[in-house]
């Protein structure tokens, strides 16, 4: 069966050099482009990454068609890749993959660290009130909102030129800044452009990167959980101008297997009383994830998902009154290796309690960088093939999925995935997958 929606008339070839500008050029990124060089030299493998190692099933069950993704859908090929970055303190690529820590030295750093050299970042669209726990200096000589919109958009254009790119993609690895709702400066873009030349407070600098980058034709992905491009204003912008944007906020660890367990429990009717998550977490993210304005952002981005998953309005005996919490605690020897901590408390049959105990020791941007990598990779392909706006399909990679307004995101990790494969069926105009599966059985 076809989708009643027609596919995409033609992807354009994923042909020249495609530029990743990263906002932020700390751990995440630094593990990320350290990474990709890594495997490029046949040097590491990138685990984790669907672009790069997933496969896709097509067609029938007994067609046998499981090719790998970036053979069936025309992805950039890493080799192509152009790295570009921005960032409040001036280490290169591999001052920055050394101190965060993450890569060893001596077997993942040292062998490209030329390369790793000469990522140098640009200077940062930054103002202090937006991270207060970063005391950074390489930043623009201006908070002035409109100058610092102007040079992101130069930026641009500068690393288009000297790196002689054929397509940009920017990606948001930045730090997470101080909890925003969006108001009437962020309704439209008339609004917006008059707040940001009264340096209204309500502008961070992550929106002005976000609107440098549609006004350049670039498409943005979110990591972090900041409004950056989630606001009607730039949601508008980027569906009349066709180009694709998605967030927020990488979905790594503990909110990763809340997205398995949760839709576990409701697939099995199993209640739920409370659920009491922690991390610890030693690294610049933790650090400024200490100050409670920005903590609140990264709260509201893990809280969301269980309320969306378990829908408790259409199932309140279940979990109608679910006591759900999250914290961060900073706490440095543990550095990018977070610990997070889940204790779930579940109701069963006739009402009896037990309890799942999750301990997941991860690392941070070790999860993060393949989810950096696929993003990147798949808003270059979405842009080729002429889907602008919202990329919902992108949820698979998000804590707090951006969709249209009015609609619940999907947070449940299988129905994302089915949602991305299907999307990158639809765009090959291949069948989609139902799973109804009556055709092995029926009679011919
Ligand atoms: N690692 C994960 O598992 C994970 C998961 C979800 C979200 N995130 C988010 O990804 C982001 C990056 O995480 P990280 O561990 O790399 O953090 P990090 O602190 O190591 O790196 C962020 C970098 O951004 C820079 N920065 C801050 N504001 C900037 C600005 N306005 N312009 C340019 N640079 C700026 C900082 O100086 C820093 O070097 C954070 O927002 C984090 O919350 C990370």
């Amino acid at each position: 069966m076809s989708s009643p929606t027609p596919s995409p008339k033609s992807v354009a070839p994923a042909e020249g050099k495609l530029g990743v500008l990263t906002v932020g050029l700390g751990a995440v990124a630094s593990t990320l482009i350290a990474g990709v060089e890594l495997a490029k030299r046949g040097q590491g493998t990138p685990i984790g990454s669907m672009t790069q190692m997933g496969t896709i099933r097509l067609g029938k069950r007994t067609d046998g068609r499981t090719p790998l993704v970036k053979d069936f859908v025309p992805l950039a090929r890493l080799e192509d890749i152009v790295w570009g970055a921005w960032d409040v303190f001036p280490d290169d690529a591999y001052v920055a993959a050394s101190r965060a820590g993450v890569l060893e030295q001596g077997k993942h750093i040292e062998s490209i660290s030329e390369t790793l050299r000469e990522i140098r970042p640009m200077k940062a669209a930054f103002e202090r009130r937006f991270a207060r726990n970063l005391d950074g200096t390489h930043t623009m000589d201006t908070v002035d909102k409109r100058a610092m919109l102007n040079a992101i958009r130069a930026d641009i254009n500068r690393f288009r030129d000297e790196k002689k790119v054929d397509r940009v993609v920017m990606i948001w690895c930045a730090s997470t800044e101080i909890y925003i709702e969006p108001g009437a400066q962020h309704a439209t873009i008339e609004a917006f452009e008059k707040a940001i030349d009264a340096n209204d407070e309500m502008i961070a600098p992550s929106m002005l990167y976000a609107y440098a980058a549609l006004l350049e034709g670039v498409p943005f992905a979110n990591g972090s959980p900041n409004l950056a491009v989630d606001m009607p204003c730039l949601r508008q912008y980027a569906t009349d101008n066709n180009i694709p944007i998605s967030g927020k906020d990488f979905k790594t660890g503990q909110t990763l297997m809340k997205t398995v367990l949760a839709p576990m429990l409701k697939a099995r009717q199993l209640g739920l009383a409370g659920w009491y998550s922690t991390n610890i977490l030693g690294n610049r993210d933790g650090e400024v994830l200490d100050a409670p304005e920005n903590f609140k952002t990264k709260e509201e981005s893990k809280l969301g998902v269980l309320e969306d998953i378990l829908d408790p309005a259409n199932n309140p005996e279940l979990y109608g009154n679910v006591f759900h919490k999250v914290s961060i605690n900073y706490y440095p020897p543990r550095g990018d290796n977070k610990e997070g901590w889940d204790n779930i408390d579940i109701v069963g049959w006739m009402g009896y309690p037990m309890q799942i105990k999750v301990d997941f020791l991860c690392r941070d941007s070790i999860l993060a960088a393949p989810l950096a990598l696929d993003l990147i990779l798949y808003s270059d392909l979405a842009q080729r093939a002429g889907l602008g706006g919202i990329q919902e399909w992108l949820s698979f990679y998000y804590k707090s999925p951006q969709t249209a307004p009015g609609l619940r995101p999907e947070h449940d990790l299988f129905v994302q995935l089915e949602k991305l494969h299907n999307t990158l069926r639809w765009i090959m105009n291949e069948d989609q997958i139902t799973h109804l599966g009556r055709e092995y059985y029926d009679q011919a």
